[in-house]
C-alpha cells in the first residue's frame, strides 16, 4: 500500500468485503478538497450559456437573492425569456458562437 496511488489505495479500501480497511485523509488533502469545494467554475458553452458549476447566489435586479448549487445554464445569447437563466431560446437567436 505504501507505494500506491492515492486513489488505488481508497479504490482497495472501498472495495474492502468486510469493511475492516479504512482510510483517513490529512489535514493538506483535508484542506485542499475543501479548497476544490469551494471553487465555482464558469464554462461558455459553444453557441449557447454559460455553465456555472458550483455555489452561487444570484441577485436577481429586484435584490432578491437565490442560493444555486450544482449547474446553472446563465444566458449568453441575450434571446432568453427566462433571464439570467437560459430558457434554450439561444438555438433561435444568431449570436457570437
Ligand atoms: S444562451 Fe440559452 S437562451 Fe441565451
Amino acid at each position: 500500500m505504501q507505494a500506491a496511488s492515492t486513489e488505488k489505495i481508497i479504490k482497495a479500501v472501498n472495495n474492502c468485503p468486510s469493511g475492516a480497511l479504512t482510510y483517513k485523509w490529512s489535514v493538506e488533502m483535508e484542506e485542499e478538497k475543501q479548497n476544490e469545494q469551494a471553487l465555482t467554475t464558469i464554462k461558455v458553452n459553444a453557441g449557447g450559456p454559460y455553465l456555472v458549476k458550483g455555489s452561487v447566489v444570484v441577485v436577481d435586479k429586484d435584490g432578491s437573492e437565490t442560493i444555486k448549487e450544482g449547474t446553472i445554464a446563465l444566458c449568453r445569447c441575450g434571446g432568453s425569456q427566462n433571464k439570467p437563466y437560459c430558457d434554450g431560446s439561444h438555438t433561435n437567436v444568431e449570436f457570437d458562437k
